[in-house]
């Protein structure tokens, strides 16, 4: 039986299962130097004292590290899931513990996911932190009562920004929003390597299979998928890349990759994965032509790019042969396998990014917060980006706590570089 604690301050699957939670927190923090050097200064200054923020999350433990440095810093912190599967119940429920307004359980229902989200909303937040949108949207739709009191938010992924820009664009965005994605230290590290590293553990984990000398389709070519196909050619694997746009379909061929249409990679390929933030990328026409036993995964932000409604249609049975392996049965014989239901899979079939990936997007988070703390009154209804001196101070810790020092520009040569009247 699920056993759901829920109290005014948590909904949690069961307060008990903290001290695990709490040992994964533990654990990560050790890898996050960038995060724990933030802590420490806001733990000193408490810059977010009479602060309420919420955030909409992946809740494991990189991102528990986040909300206890934010709590840490000040601030009255809510909580709930950007991902009804990507919930990890220990360390929501150690989160709870320690004062968090976390509302949240793994394998929630639709329903529960928006109504969880709306108790983290209840706080009544100056800051938002958001993981794909969806809390910024709902505010806008349910809870316009709220918007006086909220100077901003941070959006952490690529399919968010994109959501975002398109309420700026319609002109309904009624506070301004840090695109925390669109920061070097974000997407250079956290969508390509990150991604690209866990995605691959995810796969694995679940299906217990050899990738070398498979066929692996990578949909999209962009700093997820970039990330993605070079660790399958690490992996062994024959890597196809299937992109829409022409720029980056010819990168791809230039980095060594087969280029084609669906229509065709659905033919030959072994494992799929998506990585486009774009809908039903793989549908029935692809499904109809694929080979008996491939297997599906999706590392795009919502469970919409392979398409789940065709692969019912066509299935003549639906069962589930492993945890988190849904087999579609078709008519011929073909059995076709979807990972984590066609969620992001390294974060629905294993623990997300490795925390040294997260210690900086979450750093960037961290001082998103700060940023619009202080700079709200003057920034407008946009999406922003973050300024250069933050990313650059987030590169310059990392690399201090990896023992790189690096070169510095002579004053002649910041001259030089400055000047114009230099030439042949
Ligand atoms: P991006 O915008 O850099 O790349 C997406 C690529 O997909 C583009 O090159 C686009 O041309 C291509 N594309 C769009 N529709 C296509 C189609 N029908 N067929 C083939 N290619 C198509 O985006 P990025 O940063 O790589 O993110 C991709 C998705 O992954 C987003 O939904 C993002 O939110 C999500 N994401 C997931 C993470 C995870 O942990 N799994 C981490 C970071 C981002």
């Amino acid at each position: 039986m699920l056993v759901v604690d829920c109290t005014k301050d948590y909904c949690v699957k069961d307060i008990s299962l903290a001290p695990e939670g709490w040992k994964k927190i533990d654990w990560v923090s050790r890898f996050m130097p960038v995060l724990r050097a933030i802590r420490e200064d806001f733990e000193r200054r408490k810059p977010f004292k009479g602060v309420k923020i919420a955030a909409t999350l992946h809740l494991e433990m990189k991102t528990a590290f986040l909300l206890l440095t934010l709590k840490a810093a000040g601030a009255e912190v809510s909580a709930a899931a950007s991902n009804p599967l990507s919930t990890q119940d220990d360390v929501v429920a150690a989160l709870a513990e320690a004062g968090i307004k976390v509302y949240a359980i793994r394998g929630e229902t639709r329903e529960e996911y928006y109504e969880n989200m709306h108790r983290a909303l209840d706080i009544g937040p100056n800051i938002i932190i958001d993981d794909g949108a969806d809390m910024v949207s709902v505010v806008h739709r349910e809870r316009q009562e709220l918007i006086d009191e909220i100077w901003g938010a941070s959006e952490e992924t690529t399919t968010g920004v994109i959501r975002l820009r398109a309420m700026e664009r319609d002109g309904v965005l009624r506070f301004p929003v840090i695109a925390v994605n669109d920061a070097y230290t974000k997407y250079l590290f956290d969508n390509r390597y990150g991604t690209g590293q866990s995605t691959w553990d995810g796969i694995i984990r679940t299906t217990n299979l050899l990738i070398a000398g498979k066929n692996v389709v990578v949909v999209g070519y962009g700093w997820c998928g970039r990330g993605i196909a070079m660790r399958a050619r690490g992996l062994g694997a024959t890597v196809i890349v299937v992109e829409v746009d022409p720029i980056r379909a010819l990168e791809a061929r230039m980095d060594g990759f087969l280029v084609m249409p669906m229509r065709e990679a659905a033919k030959i390929g072994d494992i799929f994965i998506t990585a486009t933030g774009n809908i039903n990328c793989i549908r029935r026409e692809h499904f109809e032509v694929m080979k008996d036993g491939v297997i599906l995964a999706n590392a795009g932000h919502f469970d919409v790019e392979i398409s789940k409604p065709d692969l019912e249609a066509l299935a003549v049975e639906i069962s589930q042969p492993r945890p988190n392996i849904t087999e579609y049965r078709l008519a011929d014989g073909r059995r076709l396998y979807l990972l984590a239901e066609g969620r992001l899979v390294n974060l629905a079939a294993a623990d997300g990014h490795p925390a040294e990936i997260m210690d900086m997007s979450f750093a960037l988070q961290a001082k998103a917060a700060e940023y619009i703390k202080e700079n709200h009154e003057r920034l407008e209804p946009k999406v922003y980006t973050l300024p250069r001196e933050i990313d650059e101070m987030v590169a310059r810790i990392k690399l201090r706590a990896m023992g790189i020092e690096i070169e510095e520009l002579t004053e002649e040569q910041k001259r030089y570089l400055e000047s114009w009247e230099h030439g042949t």
